[in-house]
């Protein structure tokens, strides 16, 4: 599965944006559309489709409320449907007592199984553990349906959150590595399993897993999240390893290139309802000089 940025057409906001990426079976309409499709600040894109409409959530870090639910018939055109986290009630203290400008909503998954929606994120800034949360909703167009969140407790940022055919549910968190989950109580199987440590870069974070044809599917960011930012692939005939690296990695990164955007990186796949599939990730509208012009008209 080799992915292309492609369409790279500018607008106006700089920031950490989301990018549609297309597939090759995709592209074979040769539609054309505008990226940024989430201009301004939306780092760490997590999206999936359920019957016929498109959801994805971005990282918010330190914003209250946070992990805004953005939806979409036709992958361009996003509106603002909700907050998985939008009061405080749903994490006592968390808000008021997080001041770090590197803390809050750490790069979060969305997940759609058995009739409920899932965004499972780590919360930073609460105690002296990160605080991983879990919040469901059967419905993201109504944002008090949102859960206050089963909470479980792990030092790993940015879970992925996906179900093997036999339904148990698993927790891939950076470094990478897997953990079982308990999704009614949010104990995590120990210890953690080492999946992947990627092709080098540094930071391997930001996983998610994909069951296809046979394989299970690990994809990645790694390089760091500034200009070396990039997304590599594994797979395996089995959940738990051992990962085989695709040869031809890394599938997407503008590193090294002249690009209007950088820092190409930490995406996810998801499929339309035809079946193509579709990626998205940041990028930063910074040049290769790396400068930053954050919300620049
Ligand atoms: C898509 O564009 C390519 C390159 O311009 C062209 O060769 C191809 O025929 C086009 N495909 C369709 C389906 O229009
Ligand atoms: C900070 O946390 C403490 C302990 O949980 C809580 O009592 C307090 O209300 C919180 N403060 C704010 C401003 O949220
Ligand atoms: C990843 O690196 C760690 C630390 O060196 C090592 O313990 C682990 O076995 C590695 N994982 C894999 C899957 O190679
Ligand atoms: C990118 O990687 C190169 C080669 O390893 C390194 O020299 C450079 O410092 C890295 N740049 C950043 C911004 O991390």
């Amino acid at each position: 599965m080799k992915l292309s940025c492609w369409a790279l057409r500018a607008s106006l906001l700089a920031g950490i944006e989301a990018v549609a990426l297309a597939s090759a079976s995709a592209r074979a309409g040769n539609s054309s559309y505008y990226n940024p499709v989430l201009p301004g600040w939306h780092s760490d894109p997590s999206c999936t489709q359920v019957d016929g409409t498109f959801y994805c959530v971005t990282s918010t870090f330190i914003s209250f409320p946070g992990l805004p639910i953005y939806a979409s018939r036709d992958l361009t055109n996003w509106k603002l449907v909700s907050h998985a986290w939008n009061r405080e009630s749903q994490i006592p203290g968390a808000s008021g007592n997080t001041t770090g400008q590197q803390q809050g909503m750490y790069a979060a998954t969305l997940r759609h199984h058995d009739g409920l929606f899932y965004v499972i994120c780590e919360y930073l800034g609460v105690g002296t553990s990160n605080l991983g949360v879990i919040f469901t909703s059967p419905d993201p167009f109504d944002e008090p349906a949102w859960s206050n969140p089963v909470t479980f407790s792990t030092n790993l940022i940015d879970p992925d959150l996906f179900w093997d055919d036999d339904g148990k549910a698993y927790v891939a968190t950076q470094s990478v590595v897997l953990q079982e989950i308990d999704l009614k109580t949010g104990e995590l199987s120990q210890p953690p399993i080492s999946l992947w440590n990627g092709t080098g870069g540094v930071w391997p974070e930001g996983p998610h897993l994909y069951r296809k044809d046979g394989y299970y599917y690990l994809m990645i960011a790694e390089g760091g999240t500034e200009t070396n930012h990039s997304i590599t692939i594994a797979r395996s005939r089995h959940l738990k390893g051992p990962y085989e690296a695709y040869e031809h990695n890394p599938i997407l990164t503008n590193r090294g290139t002249d690009e209007y955007f950088q820092t190409v990186g930490h995406g996810d796949l998801f499929q339309d309802a035809a079946g193509n599939w579709w990626g998205m990730c940041l990028a930063t509208r910074s040049g290769p000089a790396w400068e930053i012009y954050p919300m620049h008209a």
